[in-house]
């Protein structure tokens, strides 16, 4: 079994992040979203991992390296134009071989583990009617911005389609499917969408047209499409909540910690309340500050004489005397200053090396 990692998406909807920085690289709960894909994987016991690259190819090469880090054995593949998901499976030909494959979307998040998942597959596929694919669906409010599953009676997949106007089941496509070597042939016989791409529903319907039966699983933990602030943050809140209380950085006497909290080694907490979860990165100072629930503040940032909450704040950025910050993305190294007394709160989604003067 090996595993397809897509990583080339643009990001539109994270502008003016992915102006500079991969949105599979944006971090939440200080580790960039990406990262929890890759362990996903190597939890699975799958360490054959293909990542497929677009634009944003170096950053997010040099961020995974050779995948060592995590025994795993990586190999990139870049993608010249965002031509879709199938034809992500297309281009990794080679890479597959004949193999099974787990193809995981980026900038998926599942709370759930995939171990139990992947050996549901692997288990019917010694059986007498294996399984081609596999599929994870999810009941979601708005189905029309999803890959769409119809079932009959007996809970065989008999329908799928991309993004309908008007959706016939309210069961999304999770970013996470099995397949053996026939979606080759399937990715191969389709042809693009109206929008353009060649859709990785449309190709597990031409496994099912071909009379390959399609499992489906339906998800129980959480799912989030990270792609825009709102599920960012969401996805931040949801992750924080199952932190355990680390405290390896320095905590002055005058700074009460409250809730679980990480505060990374080489950071200093002064004057200060946090009120977790949370997690404080490394080399990061906190002075005369508040930060509350569902932050996140990357390493090397200083937060004075400010409150934050509910926000992700990259590496290197710095927030001084701003009464209040939430719901907020700052980007790496930006300055959020403020020069007159004018208590508010602000809410901003903020790109790499700003730097925002509120008067
Ligand atoms: C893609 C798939 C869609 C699936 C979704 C899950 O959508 O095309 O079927 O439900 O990922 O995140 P996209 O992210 O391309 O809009």
């Amino acid at each position: 079994m090996k595993a397809l990692i897509l990583a080339g998406g643009a990001g539109t909807r994270l502008r003016p992040i992915t102006h500079t920085s991969a949105k599979q690289l944006v971090p939440v709960a200080n580790k960039p979203i990406l990262f929890y894909g890759i362990e996903a994987m190597v939890a699975a016991g799958i360490v054959e991992i293909g990542v497929i690259v677009g634009d944003t190819r170096d950053e997010v090469m040099a961020a995974l390296g050779d995948g060592s880090t995590w025994g795993a054995t990586i190999t990139f593949i870049p993608q010249d134009a965002p031509l879709g998901l199938a034809h992500c499976v297309l281009i990794a030909a080679d890479f597959l071989g004949d193999d099974d494959f787990v193809m995981y979307l980026g900038d998926n998040l599942l709370e759930q583990d995939l171990a139990a998942f992947v050996k549901a597959f692997e288990s019917e596929r010694d059986s007498v009617d294996p399984p081609s694919a596999q599929i994870l669906l999810k009941r979601v409010p708005d189905p029309h911005r999803f890959g769409i599953a119809e079932l009959d009676d007996a809970g065989n997949v008999v329908r799928l389609v991309e993004k309908p106007a008007d959706p016939p089941t309210d069961l999304a496509l999770v970013g996470v499917y099995l397949f053996d070597s026939s979606i080759l042939d399937a990715v191969r016989a389709i042809a693009p969408s109206p929008r353009g791409e060649l859709e990785i529903t449309d190709a597990i319907q031409w496994l099912v047209d071909q009379g390959k039966r399609v499992r489906q699983e339906e998800l129980t933990g959480w799912w989030i499409d990270t792609g825009k602030l709102t599920p960012l943050l969401e996805a931040n809140r949801l992750l924080l909540e199952k932190i355990e209380t680390r405290v390896d950085g320095t905590v002055d006497d005058a700074s009460v910690l409250d809730g679980r909290v990480v505060v990374e080694a080489g950071a200093t907490v002064t004057n200060s309340t946090l009120r977790g979860p949370l997690v404080i990165g490394a080399g990061t100072v906190i002075e005369d500050s508040f930060v509350g629930p569902f932050s996140a503040v990357g390493n090397d940032c200083v937060v004075r004489q400010s409150e934050i909450e509910h926000s992700v704040i990259m590496d290197g950025s710095t927030i001084r005397d701003i009464p209040r910050l939430e719901d907020s993305l700052i980007g790496k190294d930006v300055v959020v200053s403020r020069t007159q007394v004018r208590p508010r709160a602000l809410r901003l989604m903020v790109g790499d090396h700003c730097q925002i003067d509120v008067e």
